[in-house]
């Protein structure tokens, strides 16, 4: 182990948003490290399906995505924020052309661009029904060859170092509170090493792991979130939590994606007695946005009181589906599902958070040296739901944005050094009552599934709080005291911000996009965000 790691930039997380950004950061000739928990690939980027919204086709117009993505979000989106990013779209999408991604095409060589809900225009770029891996492929790829990137797996990113926590040292006394590097836990030998650097971007994706059933995978535990809190960043709107209205039903945990690009070709959602119901609850059916169709979904559940419904692929044809949803028939043929003849059960699933640490159009937070981008982050594109297909243009258009803007902030901040600052474990060893740990997992994971999903209650709400409280006390003393592994920290910062959705759901007394609930059913006049400052003493 070295002793201590410098670069000018620190990156978390290796999917769409902290590789595009690391690559540019590079680009703009910074020295760089991508510090990633698992193999680089694994990631939310890796699995998405449906594609990467922008307008590129001579029928569609800016305009038209803005006005898509306004309604979507309900009201609170910012309207500035949503022309900027949607603007720059397309330039987004030539980074990843450049760097590689070969989006699916027409027979005549036209891109192929799909639909999904809440979309008024075919806009949506993709390749087949694996879109996500082909873009973390590319980028990958790019990275491996770039010299100014040194990338760190298996490397768990714990705690922020700043010149608060540091106050004592008579060398930052009279320091402002900025980001100053990073405690990190390389995750093989079991050591916690200091990084140090000007400053740190967060690309740590979403929180789907704190509820029992998501389409999320494993890495997905709000890490970033947590850490930037703890810091003293503000924190925003983190009750929008999106559940995606078709995944498909096992009697097992995994909640493999149905892509709503199925429902774009055709695709059609019935009920249990074979009803095609969507049209009950909104004009524009099966194609309306999430919010809608999930919680259409959860009703009819809940009024029939039965474990799934159907997704009804049938019309589209064997052709189509082997070309355009490869990956989506092989999965279903392989649980005995034909899908071109049989309906496919589908729940909905805890997938987006549309939440996350609140940044500005430059990707920087409330906090000095602090810069997020991607699904961590809050901009103001999504409001109170997500169109979409508009996270990864998101990720990759505020990354490029992110990785120029942070150019003035390195070359006029003079590194402060960490030499002297070492991690201090607990003295316990790993103690046998670990089970402890996975057991209150799966308690959190459960509470938040009943009383903090799509329709929620005051009572659910304070419910859900009291058992986290009592989670929060128990996993307290194993961090302070034991020597600490990625299973009990993930689960630390799993209820942080299971915390931080219940608080901010409390806060907003009126029924929004992907908040609702029962106490209040309307929407308030006003639109206003939910953002949590923690007091850093
Ligand atoms: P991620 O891709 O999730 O990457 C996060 C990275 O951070 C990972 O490398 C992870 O290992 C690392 N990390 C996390 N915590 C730590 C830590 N403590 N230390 C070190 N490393 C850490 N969006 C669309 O726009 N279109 C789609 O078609 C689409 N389909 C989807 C399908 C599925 C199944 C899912 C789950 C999501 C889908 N989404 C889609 C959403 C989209 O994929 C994500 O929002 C987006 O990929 C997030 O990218 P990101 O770079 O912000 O984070
Ligand atoms: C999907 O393919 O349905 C997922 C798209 C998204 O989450 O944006």
């Amino acid at each position: 182990m070295e002793d201590l790691r410098k670069f000018d930039v620190i990156v978390v997380g290796s999917g769409i948003a902290g590789l595009s950004f690391a690559l540019k950061s590079a680009d703009n000739g910074y020295k760089v490290a991508i510090i990633t928990k698992k193999d680089s690939q694994e990631s939310n980027t890796n699995y998405a399906q449906g594609g990467i919204a922008s307008v590129t086709s001579h029928s569609d117009e800016v305009e038209l995505h803005v006005k898509d993505t306004l309604e979507a979000g309900d009201g609170l989106c910012d309207r500035s924020v949503v022309e900027q990013i949607l603007k720059d779209g397309p330039k987004g999408i030539d980074a990843l052309v450049q760097k590689g991604v070969a989006f699916s095409q027409l027979e005549d060589g036209r891109i192929s661009l799909g639909k999904e809900g809440g979309h008024s225009k075919r806009r949506i770029l993709h390749v087949k029904d694996m879109t996500g891996k082909a873009i973390e492929q590319a980028l990958l790829h790019s990275v491996k060859n770039n010299p100014l990137i040194e990338s760190f797996e298996h490397h768990f990113a714990i705690e922020l170092i700043t010149v608060n926590k540091l106050k004592k040292s008579e060398q930052v006394s009279k320091e402002l509170n900025r980001v100053l590097g990073l405690f990190v836990l390389d995750v093989n030998s079991n050591q916690v090493e200091t990084y140090e650097a000007k400053a740190v971007l967060l690309a740590t994706g979403g929180i789907g792991q704190i509820y029992q059933f998501t389409t999320n995978p494993s890495i997905a535990t709000g890490d970033g979130i947590a850490m930037a809190y703890r810091a003293g960043a503000n924190i925003k709107n983190m009750e929008f939590i999106q559940f995606h209205p078709t995944a498909f039903y096992s009697q097992k945990r995994e909640r493999f994606l149905i892509s709503e690009a199925l429902r774009g070709e055709g695709g059609i959602i019935r009920n249990f007695s074979g009803e095609a119901f969507m049209h009950r609850y909104d004009s524009r059916k099966d194609l309306a946005p999430r919010d809608i169709v999930a919680r259409s979904i959860d009703s009819e559940m809940k009024q029939s009181g039965v474990p799934h419904l159907w997704l009804d692929a049938t019309q589209i044809g064997l052709a189509t589906l082997q070309k355009r949803f490869p990956n989506i028939y092989n999965y279903c043929e392989a649980r005995g599902i034909a899908i071109e003849k049989d309906w496919i059960p589908i729940v909905p699933a805890a997938h987006y958070l549309c939440g996350g640490v609140m940044t500005d159009l430059n990707g920087e937070s409330s906090l000095a040296g602090l810069h997020a981008c991607g699904e961590v982050a809050c901009t103001g594109l999504h409001g109170a739901n997500r169109l979409a297909s508009n996270s990864l243009l998101e990720a990759v258009v505020m990354a490029n944005r992110g990785a120029d803007a942070i150019k003035s902030y390195l070359d006029k901040t003079e590194p402060i050094s960490l030499k002297s600052i070492r991690w201090i474990d607990g003295d316990l060893e790993i103690s046998d009552e670990r089970v402890v740990v996975s057991h209150n997992n799966e308690e959190l994971r459960r509470t938040m599934w009943d009383y903090v999903s799509i329709v929620r209650t005051n009572k659910r709400l304070e419910r859900a709080l009291n058992r986290l409280n009592n989670l929060e006390k128990e996993i307290n003393e194993y961090y302070w005291n034991f020597k600490v592994d990625v299973r009990l920290l993930e689960l630390r910062n799993m209820i942080t911000v299971s915390k931080l959705v219940i608080e901010c759901a409390q806060k907003r007394q009126e029924s929004r996009g992907l908040h609702y609930t029962l106490d209040y059913p309307q929407k308030l006049e006003e639109a206003v965000d939910s953002i949590i400052a923690k007091q850093i003493k």
